[in-house]
């Protein structure tokens, strides 16, 4: 049982784990394989090797259940790595909840969030490999700044295509991609030719993360020496994302806890994968069969919890490969919520097979709910959370409040993925009663399926 005296449990630097933990090595069915439309075959490494560094598409493809972390990338991760693990006694006074409610403060990054445990990695592999430019799309922005400060560190030109409405909402990320020497340009943008046929149909499109990846694709395609990074959905960055719940299992150890329910927003599942793998490696093995983990995703973009479980596009333009993932289709264009990290079509392979599996489930919130709960943490615990991770908050809240009903004393541990500085319009919209519910529609979820990408291998 956790001491109440200890708010948060901090570990040093020589703590930081140094593998990361890869769950392909233990799904009790083996992901099925990436889809390539132009060839009609199962995408193989030489595919992958055309936008990925060779060392990326092999961990992408590896079935090894540990992968070391090179030095240089501890050494990178040291400026905030080990992050806090808090308790947030503050919220269980205000909740009157007998469970004690932990989370893992990811938003100590330079950058702000959980993004950079990735990018680090990303730029350092590409670094190695003589990559010379780095594209990429953004929404939130989270994931922008966290690679133009990783290509930087490592001497990378970054390019970031940010979807429109997160470039309107949140001026201030362009500017921190910009301070870190990026190049940032809104999505869909005139430069290239997916964004320029987008603008022609519709000039006033907000983008979308799909619309987003293809113009980061497309960059790469036509530069020498460019290869892209993608900040979730894929199979390496699950992994690299795994340092979280890796320091957090020790953490938790070091409170004497074990936790009940692990929860984090789920966008393409980067964070959800880095903060519960580990502790699903036990549920997997029967060390501990009843931890439940729980991703949240927002009503206006529910690919767990309402799409369908087929191969599809992760772009707008079907320029990457095919993945078998759930999907509300690549062609669904979500509302513009202020949760932008979490307005993604598909949710990653790996999160996709493990919600089949029944190892994991996940449930669906809505705006206004989340920004209470936003603040609501805020007024406790003093950190403002990014608009996705309130997400995580808002079940945790549920979940404590549930303990309480029951009289059950849980331990409950969520990923506070980022901190929300850049999204102080957002609060202040809600604070003057201006946020509104944006529910997905089935009627567009349908059209969008209609364009699936037909796959026979
Ligand atoms: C702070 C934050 N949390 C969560 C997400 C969702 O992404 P993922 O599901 O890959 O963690 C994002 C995406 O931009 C983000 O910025």
């Amino acid at each position: 049982m956790s001491n109440l005296n200890n708010k948060k449990i901090i570990l040093n630097e020589e703590d930081i784990p140094k593998r990361w933990y890869n769950i392909q090595a233990d799904l009790p069915r083996p992901l099925e394989p990436a889809y390539n439309s132009r060839t009609g075959k199962i995408a193989t490494k030489e595919d992958l090797c055309q936008i990925f560094p060779e060392a990326i598409v092999k961990q992408e493809l590896s079935k090894e259940r540990w992968i070391d972390i090179p030095e240089e990338i501890i050494y990178a991760y040291k400026i905030w790595r080990p992050s806090p693990l808090v308790r947030a006694t503050n919220l269980e006074k205000f909740l009157d909840t007998p469970a004690r409610i932990y989370f893992k403060n990811e938003g100590v990054s330079p950058s702000g969030s959980h993004k950079s445990n990735s990018a680090i990695a990303q730029a350092y592999y590409n670094m190695k490999e003589g990559t010379k430019r780095i594209a990429t799309e953004t929404g939130a922005g989270q994931w922008g700044s966290a690679l133009a400060m990783a290509c930087k560190m490592f001497g990378i030109e970054c390019v970031v295509y940010m979807v429109k409405v997160s470039f309107q909402q949140k001026p201030y990320r362009k500017s921190l991609m910009q301070v870190y020497g990026a190049n940032v340009y809104a999505s869909p943008s005139m430069q290239t030719q997916a964004g320029r046929k987008i603008l022609e149909k519709d000039p006033n499109c907000c983008g979308s993360l799909g619309v987003a990846i293809s113009e980061a694709i497309e960059d790469v395609i036509t530069h020498d020496k460019a290869k892209y990074a993608l900040g979730s959905v894929l199979n390496h960055v699950a992994m690299h994302q795994t340092i979280i719940g890796l320091e957090a299992k020790k953490q938790m150890e070091i409170a004497g806890e074990y936790p009940d329910i692990v929860i984090a927003c789920l966008g393409g599942g980067s964070n959800f994968s880095g903060i519960a793998f580990p502790f699903i490696m036990d549920k997997i093995n029967g060390t501990h069969k009843n931890v439940r983990a729980i991703a949240v995703e927002p009503s206006a973009c529910p690919k767990l919890s309402k799409g369908v479980y087929a191969y599809d596009y992760g772009d707008l333009s079907g320029f990457t490969p095919a993945f078998k993932m759930y999907t509300l289709g690549h062609t669904f264009m979500p509302s513009e919520i202020h949760a932008g990290g979490l307005r993604y079509h598909g949710a990653s392979p790996l999160v996709s097979s493990i919600v089949k599996e029944k190892l994991a489930e996940s449930v669906v919130v809505k705006q206004k709910d989340v920004f209470k709960a936003a603040v609501t943490f805020a007024r406790c615990e003093g950190i403002l959370p990014a608009p996705e991770s309130a997400h995580a908050i808002k079940v945790a809240i549920d979940e404590a409040l549930k303990a309480k009903e029951e009289g059950k004393s849980k331990a409950i541990l969520f990923n506070l993925s980022g901190h929300g500085h850049f999204d102080l319009s957002a609060y202040e919209q809600y604070l003057e009663g201006k946020i509104q519910d944006c529910n997905y529609s089935e009627e567009d979820v349908q059209k969008a399926l209609k364009d699936l990408p037909k796959v026979n291998i």
